[in-house]
């Protein structure tokens, strides 16, 4: 077996970071790079192998314009409620929102959305059956958004247009029975590499062998 390059590979899982300021809107992607990302992407796990998985890449500036403005619909509010009194946001959720505000203003801007679909709907559905769902495509976009990442290219998972769903169905044609999962939107990124973020120690949040058992 040929051994692993643990270090690169060690480094795209811990510095694969939400990108939102550091998108290049002016570097063109090309269409070649987004589908070799989803080439490895669709060989992430479905439950029972089912493959619901539909990937709509959108590069039409008319079409990310219009998706942009159903998510300030949403993120505007929603972010602007997030800010609330000064005193309640901690420091880095700060920084969260003054980025994601900065992305919902320049989404149109960003030169590739992606929004993975799956057949079916999935509103009201038991857990068992929503975690089966959602775990067959979100593996595949974790993978989508590393493979990007060790290309030079920036994404974020956003999911913030989702209750307008249905009006960007209609702007892109997608058939009733078929559930938009978010929207990633895609460039290069500029500047420096990115560093691994501040997450609590694994130890603290993880049981072994009976809820909150240490080793
Ligand atoms: C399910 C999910 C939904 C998210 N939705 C949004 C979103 O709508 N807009 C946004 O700017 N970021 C969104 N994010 C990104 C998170 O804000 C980000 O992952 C978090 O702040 C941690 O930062 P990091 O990914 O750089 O470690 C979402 C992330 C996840 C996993």
């Amino acid at each position: 077996m040929t051994p692993m390059d643990l270090t690169a590979i060690d480094h795209v899982l811990a510095t694969t970071r939400s990108v939102r300021k550091r998108l290049d809107f002016d570097r063109p992607v090309p269409p070649e790079v987004i589908e070799e990302c989803l080439r490895l992407a669709i060989q992430a796990p479905t439950g029972g192998n089912s493959q619901g998985w539909r990937w709509l890449v959108i590069t039409d500036a008319e079409k990310r314009r219009a998706l942009a403005e159903l998510y300030r619909e949403i993120a505007t509010p929603y972010l602007k409620a997030g800010l609330g009194d000064a005193g309640e946001v901690t420091a880095q959720q700060g920084r969260v929102i003054d980025s994601a505000t900065y992305l919902s203003e320049h989404l149109h801007e960003v030169p590739v959305h992606v929004i993975p679909c799956l057949h079916g709907e999935l509103d009201a559905l038991p857990n068992f059956a929503a975690a089966g769902s959602y775990g067959s495509i979100i593996p595949a976009m974790w993978s989508f958004q590393l493979a990007l990442r060790s290309r030079g290219l920036g994404s974020v998972l956003t999911t913030l247009h989702l209750p307008l769903a249905d009006r960007a169905a209609e702007l892109l044609e997608i058939p009733s029975g078929v559930t938009q999962v978010g929207l990633i939107p895609v460039a290069y990124f500029t500047g420096e590499d990115f560093k691994p973020a501040v997450r609590r120690p694994v130890e603290e949040i993880t049981y072994w062998n009976g809820w909150k058992q240490a080793r």
